[in-house]
């Protein structure tokens, strides 16, 4: 179920958009993409998805489970949209780690956690998902919103992730997917390879990030995929619910 293809001199190549490249070159023209966008991300979504990646992303916390005391990792956590909410769910018992691997990102997510005052049971950490620098069983939940489309080996992500979780603990991934209906599907093709990087280039002054994103999402596991490459890692109970017609999905797994 991986998404690596071996090249014939032993090189694995692995995708970044719809380009084939070298595994060991995905992080970094990823990074690239991050820090490029990193100081509009916020607008850009809000724009992007007409404020409608907030549902999602409160979807994705009543789904958690998260309550007083727990303690969670946001990894991929970017601008920290689900660690505000965490922090106020776990309160002053409660812990919550932002981690992501681009450090534009987590400065652009720290600043605005100190600016609105939240960051008192926040930790922020650099971090790769794929080798994630925490104790075994450690946390009551996992999130990956929209991040786990951008790791080069999702395999070993998913298994870091179940590693640092404790037993009973949930791993939640929000991400891109497959809309459901072949008329959405055409309408969001339109959207997403002509509006999309055309907005980027507006806001962002950078249409090749946004044809980026638009491409990764091609290229993501579908439901079904995901769901089979979480349970073959060791997650049980899995199960996904599509949000606005299957664009965007939301797994949820348990460590057994
Ligand atoms: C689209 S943003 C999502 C940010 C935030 N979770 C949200 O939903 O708004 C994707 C994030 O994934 C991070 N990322 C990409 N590859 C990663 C990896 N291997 N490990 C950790 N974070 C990664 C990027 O730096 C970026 O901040």
């Amino acid at each position: 179920m991986s998404d690596q293809r071996k090249g014939p001199e032993a090189d694995p190549v692995t995708h970044f958009g719809y380009q084939s490249v070298p595994e060991s070159q995905k992080a970094q023209k990823v990074a690239e993409v991050f820090h490029s966008v990193a100081a509009k991300y916020d607008l850009m979504n809000d724009l992007m998805s007409a404020g409608v990646h907030r549902l999602w992303k409160r979807f994705t916390i009543e789904l958690s489970g998260v309550r007083s005391g727990n303690r969670v990792l946001d990894i991929a956590g970017g601008t920290g949209d689900l660690t505000k909410q965490f922090s106020r769910l776990v309160g002053p018992r409660g812990e919550v780690v932002l981690a992501d691997i681009n450090d534009s990102m987590l400065k652009v997510g720290r600043d605005r956690l100190m600016d609105e005052g939240i960051a008192n049971n926040v930790s922020f950490v650099q971090a790769d998902a794929e080798k994630l620098p925490f104790p075994d069983n450690h946390f009551d939940c996992v999130t990956i919103a929209f991040g786990l489309r951008n790791v080069t080996h999702k395999e070993a992500a998913i298994a870091s992730m179940l590693r640092v979780l404790k037993p009973g603990g949930r791993l939640l991934v929000l991400e891109f997917s497959k809309p459901t209906s072949q008329l959405l599907s055409k309408a969001y093709d339109a959207y997403s390879f002509s509006l999309l990087p055309f907005m980027g280039k507006l806001i962002a002054n950078d249409s090749a990030s946004y044809r980026y994103l638009a491409e990764s999402i091609r290229m993501h596991p579908d439901q079904d995929t995901l769901k089979a490459m979480m349970e073959t890692t060791g997650f049980g109970r899995v199960t996904y619910h599509n949000m606005t017609g299957g664009i965007v999905a939301l797994h949820r797994g348990i460590k057994p």
